[in-house]
């Protein structure tokens, strides 16, 4: 049987997202930012970051996945922590970053796979700038040395739902992010 218990409530989740806002803000005085959210894991927590910054600001998406051994392996290679260490891109940007200030926006840092080849891909257009913002961190998972900037909470090795994140494309509009067991 699938179990949810609540690890991080909406309320904690709010307070932290409004410092992380307030934090970029104090970091880009004066300089536009263009946030680039990670589909689709990321896009909640986009919709309530770019409202906590200051700033003039844009955003776009942007959407990965991972190569799978086999159909329908996904859901469970995640939980299992299975990754095969491939990263695809399955939706480009609609428009060129250079001499932007990007922030790219992350629901979790996990093995760092994903982040590594966004990052090289991004770096690609020559931003005048480029940060990461991290709402989860697992960094007891890392397969490759890489950090946020900015990260909203580090969280132990456990499968989390919620607030954007999911399971078989489940539990994504959960308002609190939950630590998730029991799937065979
Ligand atoms: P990485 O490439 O291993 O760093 O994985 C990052 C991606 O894996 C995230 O953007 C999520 O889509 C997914 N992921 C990793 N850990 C979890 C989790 O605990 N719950 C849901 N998705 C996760
Ligand atoms: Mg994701």
């Amino acid at each position: 049987m699938q179990e949810l218990k609540v690890l991080i409530t909406r309320e904690q989740i709010a307070t932290r997202v409004a410092e992380m806002g307030r934090q970029i803000t104090a970091d880009s005085v004066g300089e536009p930012v263009i946030f680039v959210g990670v589909l689709k894991g990321a896009a909640i927590f986009l919709a309530d970051l770019i409202r906590m910054v200051g700033l003039e600001a844009t955003f776009e998406f942007i959407g990965v996945s991972s190569y799978c051994s086999r159909p329908g392996a996904e859901a469970e290679q995640r939980l299992t922590w299975d990754s095969t260490g491939e990263v695809r891109l399955t939706k480009d940007v609609d428009q060129s970053l250079r001499g932007k200030n990007v922030i790219l926006v992350e629901d979790i840092l996990d093995t760092g796979l994903t982040l590594t080849f966004l990052k090289r891909l991004l770096l690609g257009h020559q931003p005048k700038s480029f940060r990461v913002a991290a709402l989860l961190d697992k960094p007891s998972r890392r397969k490759l040395a890489i950090e946020a900037d900015y990260v909203g909470f580090t969280i132990p090795d456990d499968f989390v739902v919620g607030y954007g994140l999911d399971y078989a494309e489940q539990y994504r509009n959960l308002p609190d992010i939950c630590v998730l067991s029991g799937v065979s």
